[in-house]
């Protein structure tokens, strides 16, 4: 397997059957020479460090489209801590693996930009204003996360011009985000919320579990639990109890240490007094294990 990622010729990459293309001239040239107007192309944005979350968004872009491309690429503006950035697990070649590994479903374009292609002279974020769903829960603790995160989908969406733009529901607040910015600019893709893969322990997959010990791994599971019990509790406790509970649940951990809960409306993010019962409420949670960030939620009605 061969990747040159500083190569800037017109000339795909080719590892086995996958390409894997490094400017965009390159992934244009290709794509022009695949679609046709009618063509659906299906586009699963990635920071790479691919888990089975990432390869089940991968499988169902490929049942649902002719074309699918997936972008491998650290966003740096979505960073709140160059630490954060640096220690951010990258491993271009076993990703490459995996993805080859799913060939035999289908072609799968890989793009895997350089800073430079994706954000030309400037790496900076937009300062967008998705009408508060960015300053809940994630925003109060990664102030200008969302400004990252809508900067770097609006120019790869923008790069790759996909019909169907794939999304976990783990970042459940970046999903509502993303589709307020599609909203927003009129961009004409469909995003698609597609559920949390789980370890399992019930673990939410993501590419920072690598980061934990085994021990540390299997203890992470007590997140899904908290979640599972909030769910059966939801329907006769009030939420202030539930709330309580779960702080309490996590001042007796010595492992793992609770950054938030929230019991929040689905659509608007904003955390719930009372239940409505027409609409539909999540909990959240983010905490940590030693400088590892894991966050998760749950559907509650
Ligand atoms: O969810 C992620 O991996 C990233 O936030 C995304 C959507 C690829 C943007 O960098």
């Amino acid at each position: 397997m061969q990747i040159n990622c500083n190569s800037l010729s017109l000339q795909p990459i080719i590892v086995k059957s996958m390409k894997v293309f490094t400017t965009n001239q390159s992934l244009h040239f290709c794509l022009a020479s695949l679609k046709t107007p009618a063509s659906c192309l299906g586009f699963v944005p990635t920071m790479g460090a691919l888990h089975q979350g990432h390869l089940s968004l991968i499988k169902r872009a490929i049942k649902e489209n002719e074309i699918v491309v997936v972008s491998i690429f650290v966003n740096p503006t979505q960073f709140n801590s160059a630490g954060d950035l640096e220690t951010y697990p990258r491993n271009l070649k076993q990703d490459l693996k995996k993805i080859e590994s799913m060939e035999s479903l289908g072609e799968i374009i890989v793009y895997v930009p350089s800073e430079a292609a994706v954000y030309g002279n400037s790496v900076e974020k937009e300062a967008f204003d998705f009408g508060g769903l960015e300053l809940q829960m994630e925003g109060k603790f990664r102030p200008g996360h969302f400004q990252g995160v809508g900067t770097v989908v609006q120019k790869l969406l923008d790069i790759v011009g996909p019909t169907h733009a794939y999304f976990g529901e783990k970042d459940f607040q970046q999903l509502q985000i993303i589709k307020k910015l599609v909203k927003m600019t009129k961009a004409n893709v469909k995003i698609v919320a597609c559920s949390i893969e789980r370890e399992p322990s019930g673990l939410a997959m993501s590419s920072r579990n690598i980061r934990l010990t085994t021990g540390e791994r299997s203890h992470a599971s007590k997140i899904y639990e908290a979640l599972k019990i909030t769910k059966d509790k939801f329907s006769d406790t009030p939420l202030d109890e539930i709330t309580q509970w779960v702080a309490d649940k996590f001042e007796k951990d010595a492992i793992i240490n609770l950054e938030y809960f929230e019991i929040s409306e689905q659509l608007t993010l904003q955390s719930a007094n009372i239940i409505e019962p027409q609409k539909k409420y999540r909990a959240f949670i983010s905490a940590y294990i030693r400088n590892i960030r894991l966050i998760d939620n749950i559907a509650l009605n």
